[in-house]
């Protein structure tokens, strides 16, 4: 999988950047393409002679370059982003996933990151400290970074150059190229979502009462942005209409930020026609208040009541007036032994497919960062997913629906 490849690898400056010549020569032995891209900081702990001779190839510093040089290439910063298939940030300090975070590019690191092209995986192995890396800076960074699409790991626990023992080491040369390889594979071009159109619906609602408050649900759309992701890796063209979230844009993404059930609905009815597959990942409010109010409501009386009307359902709508060459997928969530119900859903909204889940609070449902789904597929079978993050989960859930692209010959 990594043969031809074109790794970018960053290095930067932690004392694991020792064992980032062995991990070179992996990639290299698998037939990957590297050049390495080292910070200033970087350079304090490996010799950029040790890294330049395993590549092979002149290891980028910083953006400015010497001007007198013969052929020198004034634009580089741009040209790396643009070269590489992947990029793997290894050992990724507090420092530079500050400014990956940040937007901020001051070296060639920082610079390739900004210029990846679409769709580019971004691996990043942090390793420092293990106090650091829990502190709630680090911890909002690893955040936005993977809520910009990055794969960021949970340095290992371990001896650490400290002399303590705890979380806090890289992970080891062998397992970072396979979790490149992993990754790479998981998003070749070959799959058969590759140029359909996908449209996910992501997200909560919310229904006005008045001009200041509103009716909602804990949706996170954190399930629903990682499918968006995730099919658009395997080279989906993806829509994403979203209720209001607190989540980047994945790469490649087309995002249409909506607010209320009716906002949602109009949006995606325009695009039914032109929908391959159409997944409603929303957590859509069933009801909205009937007379929304323009201003405030003053309190008044001690009780009040809201009277609510019914939401259209979209993906119902959807699977209602969609061909055969179409796919509705679905989600159910449900009590612990609500999967009757799910199957009662696959029906009445004439899916294809629904998952099944359920809210514990803890690791299934609104919120939390990992899902456990049932894929229940008309007229087949039922696959039972074990706990997995939502990226894990979504990968799962596109496998099931590339089985029923490839069953029903769908082109894009
Ligand atoms: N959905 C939708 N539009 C709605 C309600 C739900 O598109 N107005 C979609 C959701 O995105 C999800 C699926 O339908 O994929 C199931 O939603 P759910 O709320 O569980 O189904 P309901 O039909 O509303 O049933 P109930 O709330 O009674 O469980």
């Amino acid at each position: 999988m990594l043969k031809g490849k074109r790794v970018v690898l960053g290095v930067c400056g932690g004392i694991a950047a020792y064992k980032t010549p062995h991990l070179v020569r992996l990639l290299k032995k698998a037939e990957a393409e590297v050049r390495v891209a080292l910070t200033e900081a970087g350079g304090r702990f490996v010799s950029e002679l040790s890294l330049a001779t395993v590549s092979g190839e002149p290891v980028l510093r910083s953006m400015f370059p010497a001007t007198n040089t013969p052929g020198v290439d004034f634009t580089g910063h741009i040209s790396l982003g643009e070269w590489a298939d992947a990029l793997v940030v290894a050992p990724a300090t507090a420092n530079t996933m500050a400014k990956l975070a940040a937007g901020l590019c001051d070296d060639m690191l920082t610079a390739c990151f900004i210029t990846l092209r679409p769709n580019r995986p971004v691996l990043i192995f942090p390793a420092m400290d293990g106090q650091m890396f829990l502190s709630a800076s680090v911890q909002r960074n690893v955040a936005t970074l993977a809520a910009h699409g990055c794969h960021v790991f949970t340095p290992e626990s371990g001896e650490l150059a400290s002399g303590l023992c705890g979380l806090g080491r890289m992970a080891e040369p062998e397992e970072i190229a396979t979790e490149l390889e992993r990754t790479l594979d998981s998003i070749s071009n070959d799959s058969p979502l590759s140029g359909l159109r996908i449209v996910v619906t992501a997200g909560p609602t919310r229904e006005r009462i008045d001009g200041v408050r509103f009716i909602s649900n804990y949706s996170s759309g954190k399930m629903g942005f990682a499918i968006a992701r995730a099919a658009a890796e395997r080279g989906a063209t993806v829509t994403l209409i979203s209720g209001p979230v607190h989540l980047g844009t994945p790469p490649g993404v087309e995002r249409i930020d909506v607010e209320s059930a009716s906002e949602m609905n109009e949006t995606a009815e325009r695009v039914f026609s032109e929908t391959n597959i159409f997944i409603g990942a929303a957590a859509v409010a069933d009801y909205r208040p009937a007379e929304p109010v323009d201003g405030k409501v003053k309190k008044g009386a001690s009780q009040m009541e809201i009277r609510l009307v019914q939401n259209p359902d979209i993906l119902g709508g959807f699977g209602a007036q969609k061909s055969p060459g179409q796919l509705a997928i679905g989600f159910a969530l449900e009590e612990a032994d609500g999967i009757e119900h799910a199957h009662a859903k696959l029906e009445a909204k004439n899916l294809d497919l629904i998952a099944f889940n359920t809210f514990n609070g803890t690791d299934s449902g609104f919120e939390v960062d990992t899902n456990i789904l049932t894929l229940i597929i008309r007229g087949g079978e039922t696959v039972t997913l074990t706990k997995l993050t939502k990226e894990k989960a979504a990968g799962e859930l596109l496998n099931a629906v590339e089985r029923l692209v490839v069953a029903k010959e769908m082109q894009p």
